[in-house]
């Protein structure tokens, strides 16, 4: 794999669990490119299917249809050489640190192992000096109180801290960032996606960046694009300054305006754009064509709940929705002003 394609590509990617009355596609047709050194971030309300993404992207899942690719290559069809190379440069930080945290190992064995299995240590100084490193970055201080102690005696938030620093011992090239903010305190939340954002500037590392939170994407993927999903699907891709700023699909404006200002007036006089239904479908009975169709406050009889939108391009940026109605609207001037604007300003997270 030639270094110049470290990017990961997604064609039509499916994802099924379960069998005969019980499958569901947790994932379903989706599609999208992460350049080399940039941010996707994945945006959804629960069980949309972004740690099922996650997992495919780290290579920790299978699809069940379509083709994945990393640096050009199959990722389904790499020799072991190339496995091996791909299992140390993606790294995933997991939504659960509990779960993927081995309960019997302590701090020091956890990060110690990879640094040890990809000989990135000479001795045992410098093995401690970057165990130490590695937990003064992720704010653990002092590395003493911590190295010693086991998954059971931290907190969710100290586990997550300790699952960051191990997918940083490895000098990643991509990182999977599932959630991996939500159970810190918000006191440290700027500070972790700091180090995070640090990587990805000095050392030009990829990332997929999981996150409910629209707040975290519009910190951590300013620059990048923001990915909206929506029972399995994608349903907006586009920079994050136009998914925020000048949304298109209805769900992506309904996520962004039942976000909090900064200041609280302003909260108060927003525009709320109501959903039909605050109930999101079961993955078993997904509404048939635009499957957002029973929430969602443009739906237009024979014309939403028939065929499934595609993720179209809008404009000359790239900015893909999968709208039936949009399509149709922005097709024609003013159109916007009807729908009304539903931009959202800076703000600190
Ligand atoms: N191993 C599995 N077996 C069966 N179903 C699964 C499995 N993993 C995920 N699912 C189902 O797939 C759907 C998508 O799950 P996924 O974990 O990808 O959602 P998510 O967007 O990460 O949600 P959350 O925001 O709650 O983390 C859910 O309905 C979930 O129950
Ligand atoms: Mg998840």
């Amino acid at each position: 794999m030639s270094d110049q394609h470290h990017a990961i590509e997604f064609q039509h990617v499916s994802r099924t669990f379960g069998h005969g009355k019980n499958r569901i596609y947790a994932v379903q047709d989706v599609s999208f490119t992460i350049s080399p050194g940039r941010v996707l971030c994945l945006v959804g309300e629960s069980g949309c299917g972004k740690s099922t993404t996650g997992k495919m992207v780290a290579g920790l899942l299978k699809p069940s249809g379509g083709r994945i690719l990393y640096g050009g290559r199959d990722v389904a069809t790499l020799s072991d050489a190339e496995t091996k190379y791909f299992r140390r440069t993606v790294q995933i930080i997991h939504q659960d640190p509990y779960a993927s945290l081995n309960p019997v190992r302590s701090v020091r064995q956890t990060l110690s192992a990879p640094l040890l299995r990809h000989k990135m240590v000479k001795n045992r100084l410098e093995l401690n000096n970057r165990l130490h490193d590695l937990l003064m970055q992720v704010s653990l201080t002092p590395p003493s109180d911590f190295l010693e102690k086991y998954p059971h005696q931290l907190s969710g938030g100290q586990r997550q801290r300790v699952a960051i620093a191990r997918a940083l011992t490895v000098q990643p090239e991509f990182i999977v960032a599932d959630e991996a903010v939500s159970s810190v305190d918000v006191s440290l939340r700027a500070s972790l996606l700091n180090i995070l954002l640090d990587l990805q500037h000095r050392l030009g590392v990829t990332f997929l960046m999981i996150t409910h939170d629209l707040a975290v994407a519009k910190y951590f993927g300013w620059n990048g694009q923001i990915g909206v999903m929506y029972l399995g699907r994608m349903v907006e891709l586009a920079d994050t300054v136009k998914v925020l700023g000048d949304p298109v699909h209805p769900y992506t404006r309904a996520l962004i305006s039942s976000l909090p200002e900064a200041d609280p007036d302003k909260t108060r006089t927003k525009e709320r754009l109501e959903l039909r239904s605050p109930d999101i479908p079961s993955l078993l009975r997904v509404p048939p064509g635009c499957s957002f169709h029973p929430r969602c406050p443009l739906y237009e009889e024979g014309l939403c709940d028939v065929q499934v939108p595609p993720l179209d391009v809008y404009s000359s940026d790239g900015h893909k929705a999968a709208c039936w109605v949009m399509a149709r609207e922005l097709q024609q001037p003013r159109a916007r002003d009807r729908i009304g604007e539903q931009g959202v300003e800076e703000r600190a997270i």
